[in-house]
């Protein structure tokens, strides 16, 4: 699938987005390496840690339905800039893909922009590095 089509897809998600307390909605679409799409919104809670972003709704929806090898992640807001995922969603991304594209822009605009997980986070923390751990 392409960019465009999957950043289609987050818009459309962000319709779904529980946000009465930021009043900031975002979407995200994942695309799994076969070709199947999870949508997700962000779910906030009165009681605010208890919130969750869009991205790890969609990863965990996918997860949760046996799939953890993913292409893209196409990520939409209600801002007029990009949304950059947050610290803890790229910490989820990696933990199942190495190489996943981060898909940011506005498909109204025509504007489609590609990022690196590997760019978005270098240098993450990884199962590797606990079993390599030193004691
Ligand atoms: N949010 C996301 O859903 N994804 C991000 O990458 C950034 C932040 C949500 C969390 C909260 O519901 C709202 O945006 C404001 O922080």
């Amino acid at each position: 699938m392409k960019s465009f089509d999957l950043l289609k897809l987050a818009e459309e998600a962000k319709g779904n987005a529980y946000v009465p307390y930021s009043k900031f909605k975002v979407g995200a679409a994942l695309l799994t390496k076969g070709g199947k799409v999870y949508t997700g919104c962000n779910i906030e809670n009165a009681s605010y840690g208890a919130s969750n972003c869009a991205e790890r709704t969609a990863i965990f929806k996918a997860v949760s339905e046996g799939e953890t090898e993913f292409e893209k992640i196409a990520v939409a807001s209600s801002s007029r800039e990009e949304t950059w995922p947050c610290g803890i969603c790229r910490q989820v991304m990696v933990e199942f893909s190495k190489e996943l594209t981060v898909v940011l822009g506005d498909t109204e605009k025509n504007e489609v922009h590609e990022y690196s997980i590997e760019e978005l986070l270098s240098h993450s923390f990884s199962g590797l590095d606990i079993k390599g751990e030193k004691i």
